[in-house]
């Protein structure tokens, strides 16, 4: 790549692009969209687990007024595709489990579809007595194949051997419940069968507007340009909206059932608990061998965690430990089991987020065990190049990160004797780990410039905005590639009629179409140089970045955390958090900076609070709202701050920039953990840490 552009508005602070429509309330979500005239849609939802539906009496509600259509397992259309089974919705009798969709009711009002759907009686040949919804035994696990794409379990050297021979160990289980995905906005989608061209558009609440085009056209039998997804504005998704899921499905199809109606699915937040996805609940077995100096000899991480029966999705908690920290032998294994449960899917930092809790807690406790400061202990373990290929990084600064961590926090003289400071009715301690999270650009993307009338351009790709900030970082970055002021942008996003884009997530959004708009500049200003014609255009797909096969590019940070815990009721507080990451070039320090917090604040959560309660006999979540689903609110956050190291990666992407979305919530929940321990002399290795445990 030839930069023929200079980073100005990159790298500069600035408002939000959509901010102002967002507080004017003129950013509208799936469900606000102006669609035309609506039909809502009620869901009708197993109650049982495991069996078969064998009758649903609907004569009485298909009468009802307002009741426009009733779907069941019987009068279903038949889906083209059925080959996952996530979207073979209503397409046998078959229940995997509880609050699974199999039917639904749209009527004129979304009250009249509730009260229709609620009042369809559902018989069922119940199998919960063969179902299984815990399995505590690691024998009941198995391996998974992360579907054939990264080799599942891996070993460097002989572990056992220098277990054995190691002067310090550590040797302990560490587990992180099931959690669900609580965006901002709940998913809803808005599905509409134009009755003249016989296309679907769905206004749809989602991180990838060309997937769910794609995936919903695939199962349906049309084609891909035929199903248009808008999703503009979206409020947040962490994951949860990274695919289509089940419920895209049945409104599409009740869509094509009545043409012209839009009709509407808004997801309950009770419903996301189950047809969304959620982190599984995950185990890991952590042995750590060290030299007489602290450095590792031996890191074993074997993790386990559970998956549908229906479908498989696969939250490894081990991979992680290949990359973090320089070991002369090493093991990684990753075992699972099936159960009637709902499909997990992806949550902030999938794998990598459960995984640093149980690593670096554990190197917390090697630490105390050693007597060497949990900080150094980090720096003696620095890779000096990427441990699971043996490439160099492009950029590894962890250590800057921990010793600034430890500057601004003020870590130094720290005694590192737990429960010995006390301030009236708190003890009082601090915590720190360290943050990693891969770097990832998603080849397919692609970028149209198009020349417009007054020296403006007009920049299209389907990329999502979720809250991430896609329409400030990508408005940036085309005008930096263009050599134009950003008031002469014109960026078209959020739709799958655009040129198809990657997922918002992986924290490779940003990278990723700003890589290909960087491309797509290049070859505009190489074709038709800085004075086009109107309506000169290309399109480009994302570059290869052959370097990217030398070399490892990785974000890392450092968490340090202070907490409180009531010496009487348990109670703990996080009074204060300081972070330091290494992202390459931060597009938007507004944005990012929002990044890091909200990913900090996710940390607390998953040390403290959030934990969902699935019942021993049914199979269903007892926690499936926002009076049982904890998470912190702003009472519960005090005094947190973000820091970065100014600096540009040039191999992680052309602006300088890595993923910086997801690292927040990497290693927070330990350091908070960490922090428990000092304070109290309680190490809890179970998430989440709650006062009951501390008394
Ligand atoms: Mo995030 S779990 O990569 O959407």
């Amino acid at each position: 790549m030839t930069a023929v552009h200079r980073w100005n508005r990159v790298g500069a602070d600035g408002p939000r692009v959509d901010g102002e429509l967002k507080v004017r309330g003129e950013a509208p979500y799936a469900y606000e969209q102006d669609a035309g005239e609506r039909a809502y849609l009620a869901p009708i939802r197993s109650t049982i687990a495991r069996g078969t539906v064998t009758t649903m009496d609907v004569d009485t509600v298909r009468t009802m007024d307002g009741v426009l259509l009733v779907l069941t397992p019987w009068n279903a259309p038949a889906l083209a595709d059925t080959s996952d089974a996530e979207f073979a919705v209503l397409q046998d009798i078959e229940v995997h489990f509880h609050g699974e969709l199999i039917g639904a009711v749209v009527a004129e009002t979304p009250e009249i579809a509730a009260d229709a759907a609620a009042r369809v009686t559902v018989e069922y040949d119940i199998r919960t007595q063969d179902s299984a919804f815990f399995a505590d035994h690691p024998a009941a696990y198995e391996p998974d194949d992360l579907n054939g794409v990264t080799p599942v379990d891996e070993s460097v050297g002989d572990v056992d051997a220098a277990l054995a021979a190691a002067v310090h160990r550590v040797d302990e289980w560490y587990s992180t419940p099931e959690e669900h995905n609580n965006p901002m906005e709940p998913h809803a989608t808005v599905a509409r069968w134009e009755p003249d061209s016989g296309t679907l558009t769905m206004y749809d609440s989602t991180q990838v507007a060309s997937s769910v085009s794609y995936e919903v056209a695939r199962v349906l039998g049309m084609d891909t340009g035929d199903v248009r997804v808008v999703s503009p504005f979206v409020g947040g998704g962490f994951g949860s909206k990274g695919s289509p899921h089940a419920h895209n499905v049945l409104a599409a199809m009740a869509a094509r059932e009545l043409p012209g109606r839009a009709v509407t699915f808004a997801l309950t937040r009770r419903q996301m608990f189950e047809i969304v996805g959620y982190r599984s609940p995950t185990v890991s077995h952590v042995q750590l061998g060290t030299d007489a100096d602290g450095r590792l000899t031996a890191l074993a991480h074997d993790s386990f965690s559970q998956t549908a029966r229906v479908k498989e999705f696969a939250e490894n908690a081990s991979t992680v430990s290949r990359s973090v920290y320089a070991t002369e032998s090493r093991r990684t294994t990753h075992r699972m089991v099936p159960l009637d449960v709902p499909i997990p899917f992806w949550m902030r930092a999938p794998g990598e987020s459960p995984g640093m809790f149980a690593v670096e807690t554990a190197l917390d406790e090697l630490a105390h065990s050693a007597g060497i400061d949990p900080v150094e202990l980090r720096i003696r373990n620095d890779a000096p190049v990427d441990p699971a290929s043996g490439n160099p990084w492009s950029s590894r600064r962890l250590v800057e990160c921990l010793r600034r961590g430890a500057e601004v926090f003020g870590w130094e003289g720290r005694d590192p004797r737990p429960a010995l400071r006390r301030d009236g009715r708190w003890l009082v301690g601090t915590g720190m780990a360290s943050a990693y999270y891969p770097h990832l650009i998603n080849p397919g993307t692609r970028v149209s410039i198009r020349a417009l009338p007054e020296g403006r351009y007009a920049v299209s790709t389907a990329a999502a905005d979720i809250g991430q900030g896609a329409w400030t970082a990508l408005t940036a970055i085309a005008a930096d590639a263009l050599g134009v002021d950003p008031d002469r942008i014109s960026l078209h996003i959020g739709d799958s009629a655009l040129p198809r884009a990657a997922v918002a997530g992986g924290s490779s959004g940003t990278a990723t179409w700003g890589t290909t708009i960087v491309a797509a500049a290049e070859e505009f200003r190489a074709k038709y140089g800085d004075d086009p014609d109107i309506d000169d255009a290309v399109t480009t797909r994302t570059p290869e970045l052959p370097q990217l096969e030398r070399t490892t590019p990785a974000s890392f940070g450092a968490h340090f955390v202070e907490v409180r815990v009531d010496a009487d009721t348990g109670e703990v507080r996080v009074p204060r958090m300081r972070s330091v990451y290494s992202v390459g070039r931060v597009i938007n320090p507004r944005t990012v900076r929002s990044q890091f917090l909200g990913g900090m604040i996710m940390g607390i959560s998953m040390a403290l609070q959030e934990h969902s309660v699935r019942d021993a006999r049914f199979g269903h979540i007892v926690t499936a709202d926002l009076a049982q689903y904890h998470f912190p609110v702003n009472a519960d956050i005090e005094d947190i701050d973000a820091q970065w190291l100014d600096e540009s990666d040039d191999v992680a992407s052309p602006m300088g920039s890595r993923g910086a979305g997801e690292i927040g919530i990497v290693g927070s929940a330990a350091a908070v953990g960490n922090a428990v321990w000092h304070a109290t002399g309680a190490r809890l290795r179970s998430l989440p840490i709650q006062c009951d445990a501390l008394l």
